[in-house]
C-alpha cells in the first residue's frame, strides 16, 4: 500500500514514519510536509536511506501541491498529522491554525474524494473535549463526551473533526478519527513542556511552570500512539472515533520534578510564571473502546518512558542543539536543493 503521512517531519508524524517502515516493510511511506518551524528534515535522516520512503515538500492547504502529490503517488491511505500544534502559539496568532488545521484538512479530503482512497485518517486530540475538573478523578473523556474547546488550537482541531465526519456522512468518504492525550518521546520539539524542561535543566536555566503547576495531563509515550493509529487505519471501523490514552496522569509540577531528579538538578531551578490564558485544568482519556474493539494497549509506563526520553535527549544533543540555534531550518536547502 501507498501511505501518505502528512506532517511526517514533525514529532509524532516522524515517529509514525519509523514505526510503519519497521512494522510494514512492504508498504511505501510518502511523507508530505511543508517544513514549517516545527518540521525538521534531520528527524527523517534515517528514513531517507530507506527505498520504501519518499519525502515530498508541500502544504496541505495548497490544492496544487496536494493534487501533484495524489497524481504522482496514488495513495491508498492518508494519515493527516500536519497541523499547527502549539496552544501558546495559537493564543498569539490563531489565523494560521485555521488555515492549516481546518482548511488544510478540507483540501486533503477533497483530493481523497477526487482521486479515491481506501482510508483518510485524521489525527486529532483529546483537547477537543475541553477540560475536566481537578477534583473529579472519576471523570474521563469518552468518544461521546461533547466537543467543548478552550483554545484557538483545540477549536481548530474540533472544527476539522466536524468536517471529517461531515465528509463521511455527506460523501461517504471512508474516514476514521483518533483523539490522543499528550505525547512525549524522541524528536519532540523543544517548545513543549517535557523537552523544554529537559533542555533548560541541562543548561541550568530556569524551568517556567505556568501558574501553580497543578494542571494535569495524561501522558502517552509516542510509540504507543503510533501503534494505536496503525491498528485504526488497518482494522478500525470507517466513520468511527477512537480515543487513545494510557491512564498516565501527572500534574505538570510532578513531571518537572521528575525530570530534575533524573538529571540530578535542584528544584530551585523551578520558576512559577504567569498562567496560560484559558489554561485547561485536566485531560484524562478513557481508552476502553480502542481496547475492546482493536485490542490496543499501551506498552510504556510513564516512569519508564520519561527515563527513555531523557536518555534520548542526552544521546541526541546534536538534534536539539541545531533547533535551539535555528540551524535546522537551513538544513533542507543545504541537503536537498540540488538533488
Ligand atoms: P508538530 O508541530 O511537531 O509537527 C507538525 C508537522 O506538520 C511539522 O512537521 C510541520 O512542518 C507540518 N506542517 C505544519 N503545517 C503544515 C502544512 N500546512 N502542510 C504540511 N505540513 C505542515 O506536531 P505533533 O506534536 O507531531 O502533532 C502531530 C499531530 O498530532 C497534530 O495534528 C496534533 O494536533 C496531534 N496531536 C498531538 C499531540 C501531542 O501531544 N503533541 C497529542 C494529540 C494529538
Ligand atoms: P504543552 O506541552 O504545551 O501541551 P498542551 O498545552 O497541549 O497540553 O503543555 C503541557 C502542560 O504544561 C500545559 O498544562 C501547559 C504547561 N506548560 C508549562 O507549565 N510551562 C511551559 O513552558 C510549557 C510549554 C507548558
Amino acid at each position: 500500500m501507498n501511505i501518505v503521512v502528512t506532517g511526517g517531519a514533525g514529532f509524532i508524524g516522524g515517529n509514525f514514519v519509523y514505526y510503519e517502515l519497521e512494522k510494514h516493510p512492504e508498504d511505501k511511506i510518502i511523507c508530505f510536509d511543508a517544513l514549517t518551524y516545527a518540521g525538521n528534515m534531520e528527524t527523517l535522516d534515517e528514513a531517507m536511506k530507506n527505498p520504501q520512503f519518499v519525502f515530498v515538500k508541500g502544504d496541505i492547504a495548497n490544492r496544487d501541491d496536494v493534487d501533484k502529490l495524489f497524481n504522482e503517488h496514488k495513495p491508498d491511505i492518508v494519515v493527516n498529522f500536519a497541523a499547527e500544534s502549539h496552544v501558546d502559539r495559537s493564543i498569539e496568532n490563531p489565523g494560521i491554525f485555521l488555515q492549516t488545521n481546518v482548511l488544510g484538512t478540507q483540501v486533503l479530503m477533497d483530493a481523497c474524494r477526487k482521486y479515491g482512497i481506501k482510508r483518510y485518517h485524521q489525527v486529532s486530540t483529546d483537547e477537543v473535549y475541553g477540560d475536566l475538573p481537578l477534583d473529579r478523578p472519576d471523570m474521563f473523556f469518552t468518544e461521546e463526551t461533547p466537543l467543548h474547546t478552550s483554545s484557538p488550537y483545540s477549536a481548530s482541531k474540533a472544527s476539522a473533526d466536524l468536517l471529517v465526519m461531515a465528509y463521511h456522512r455527506t460523501y461517504q468518504l471512508p474516514v476514521t478519527i483518533s483523539r490522543c492525550s499528550n505525547n512525549y518521546g524522541p524528536f519532540h520539539f523543544p517548545e513543549k513542556l517535557i523537552p523544554l524542561m529537559i533542555i533548560n535543566a541541562l543548561h541550568d536555566k530556569k524551568l517556567p511552570v505556568y501558574g501553580e503547576g497543578i494542571n494535569v495531563r495524561d501522558w502517552l509515550y509516542v510509540k504507543d500512539h503510533c501503534s494505536a493509529i496503525d491498528l485504526i487505519i488497518r482494522n478500525g471501523k470507517v466513520g468511527e472515533v477512537y480515543n487513545i490514552g494510557g491512564h498516565n496522569e501527572r500534574q505538570n509540577i510532578q513531571v518537572v520534578k521528575t525530570i530534575l531528579k533524573e538529571l540530578n538538578k535542584p528544584e530551585s531551578l523551578i520558576e512559577h510564571v504567569t498562567d496560560r490564558k484559558g489554561h485547561d485544568r485536566r485531560y484524562a482519556i478513557d481508552p476502553t473502546k480502542i481496547h475492546n474493539e482493536l485490542g490496543w494497549l499501551p506498552a510504556t509506563k510513564f516512569d519508564d518512558g520519561i527515563k527513555a526520553t531523557i536518555k534520548w535527549y542526552l544521546d541526541n544533543e546534536d538534534w536539539w542543539q541545531r533547533i535551539v540555534s535555528g540551524e535546522y531550518q537551513s538544513y533542507y536547502e543545504k541537503m536537498y536543493s540540488n538533488r
